[in-house]
């Protein structure tokens, strides 16, 4: 695949930098694998790649360097590593052999992870035959690289640390981003040197080479809040305030009711039909499908899993790897677990866990009851606290209850168990063994009075 949008020929290769240490996060694990929105900031920037389209997206990492090939598996990456770690420069000419001289490379920032494709799309169309930088105006231009320009045109950029004041009074900021003929990269990055504050090969240094060289630079202009990088926790979690705003505001503009979208996490993809109402603090995490009028109650976290229409969840549940059909009520305090799969008209309440579960049509499970690998018929009501025992230790065991059945409250099915069709269990029973279609079977031991006991009390 190449990128065609007015240049069919040009090949669009991406560099993600990602080696750094990112001394100031304080932690064991590398920077770029710190999670945003559930995600790895990393994650986020190889979506940023993806969304263009590019022949080949090659990442320099370097810092903690099995770990992040460990966690993006993935087969179109193509891993370059930078050891030891000598600034963004140097970073882009370890990766530039591996990129064809004929393509457009863009750069982008393992740590920078808001991007809107969009404004990547027109930051690769002013790059195909020049380099164009990426810039932004900032009310508070805090550490970042200064945009210095002359008569209108971008000259240099000077970093934050080698900054004069006057330099860092400028509001424009380098937002990192860059994108340019791997030719003309090739041809300037060697001259780049490492005469500064911080002993590093700065690939913003290409800018004034370009420039002094009689080089027009393109640039174009990003908005403050897509621009962000992580180089703090505190970044992190200010990246994850304005994420968690993005997505909240998706989420209306798609047609989805949010009580509070302040009080509303999505982390992945939401598929939502018409008049879907998400009350507060609701996390949606992976990809999550909820069909037409379904009500999410407040304080439920719902991971990888489908909703049929019309269908409430109630407050404080837990949903995951699930598929829950029309017409069904969840919760309050429910734990779906994965390899649930609930048809239409079931009911499950408070207190109620499944795993591996199939309900059928119009089945209940109303009260403190758990249901593991277990086969449930259509219109079954079962008790409270019944508690399929799957597990002997070693293996797990599945049990089968038929259409119509009738499970009294505090039995155990002690599987593999079948109880056939129409069956009624009593309370208090342990089934040990199958139960035919349509007979009543009980195993409680007879309830007995001990005339005149007392109960020992204490001596002295
Ligand atoms: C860089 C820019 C600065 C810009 C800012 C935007 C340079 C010299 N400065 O500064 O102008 O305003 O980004 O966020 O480019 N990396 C490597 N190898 C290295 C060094 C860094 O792969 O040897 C990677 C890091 O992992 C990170 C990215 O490059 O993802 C940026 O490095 P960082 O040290 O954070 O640069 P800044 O000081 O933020
Ligand atoms: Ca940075």
């Amino acid at each position: 695949m190449s990128y065609d949008a007015g240049h069919p020929a040009m090949r669009l290769e991406a560099v993600i930098l990602a080696a750094g240490k990112g001394t100031r996060m304080r932690s064991a694990l590398p920077k770029v694998l710190h999670p945003l929105a559930g995600e790895p900031l990393l994650g986020h920037v190889l979506a940023q790649a993806r969304a263009l389209d590019v022949a080949a997206v090659h990442v320099v990492h370097g810092h903690g360097a099995e770990a992040v090939r460990r966690r993006f598996p993935e087969p179109d990456i193509r891993w370059v590593l930078q050891e030891p770690q000598q600034g963004t420069g140097h970073a882009l000419a370890q990766a530039l052999p591996g990129v064809s001289d004929k393509a457009e490379v863009l750069v982008l920032y393992g740590d920078v992870p808001l991007l809107r494709p969009a404004t990547l799309r027109r930051l690769v169309e002013a790059g195909a035959r020049q380099l164009a930088v990426l810039t932004a105006v900032l009310d508070d231009p805090a550490r970042y690289g200064r945009i210095l320009r002359q008569g209108g045109a971008v000259q240099r950029i000077v970093e934050y640390r080698d900054a004069s004041p006057e330099e860092r009074a400028i509001l424009e900021i380098n937002t990192g981003f860059l994108a340019a003929p791997a030719e003309l990269l090739s041809r300037l990055l060697p001259r780049v040197g490492n005469r500064n504050a911080q002993k590093e090969y700065y690939l913003t240094d290409v800018i004034g080479l370009a420039a002094q060289a009689g080089l027009t630079i393109a640039d174009c202009q990003a908005v403050p809040d897509e621009i962000l990088g992580v180089n703090s926790r505190r970044d992190l979690a200010s990246l994850e305030d304005t994420l968690r705003k993005r997505r909240a505001a998706e989420v209306l503009e798609q047609g989805v009711s949010l009580l509070d979208p302040g009080r509303f996490d999505l982390r992945g993809e939401l598929i939502a039909g018409i008049d879907v109402e998400i009350d507060i603090n609701v996390i949606l995490e992976g990809r999550v499908e909820l069909g037409d009028r379904v009500r999410i109650g407040p304080n439920c976290v719902i991971r990888n899993s489908t909703i049929g229409s019309d269908t409430t969840v109630r407050e404080n549940c837990v949903i995951e790897e699930a598929s829950v059909g029309e017409h069904c009520v969840v919760g309050p305090f429910a734990r779906v677990r994965p390899g649930s799969e609930f048809a239409e008209h079931v009911h499950i309440g408070n207190f109620v866990e499944t795993k591996k579960a199939q309900v059928a049509r119009g089945s209940k499970i109303n009260h403190l009851s758990y249901i593991g690998d277990a086969e449930i018929g259509s219109g079954v009501n079962i008790g409270a606290g019944t508690i399929t025992c799957n597990y002997d230790g070693v293996a797990k065991h599945r049990t089968r209850i038929g259409d119509g059945a009738f499970i009294g409250s505090g039995t155990q099915l002690v599987a593999p168990v079948r109880v056939g069709r129409g069956a009624t269990v009593g309370a208090g029973t342990t089934v040990t063994r199958d139960v035919p279609d349509d007979e009543l079977v009980l195993s409680r031991t007879r309830q007995k009075v001990v005339p005149g006991w007392h109960r020992p009390g204490k001596k002295g």
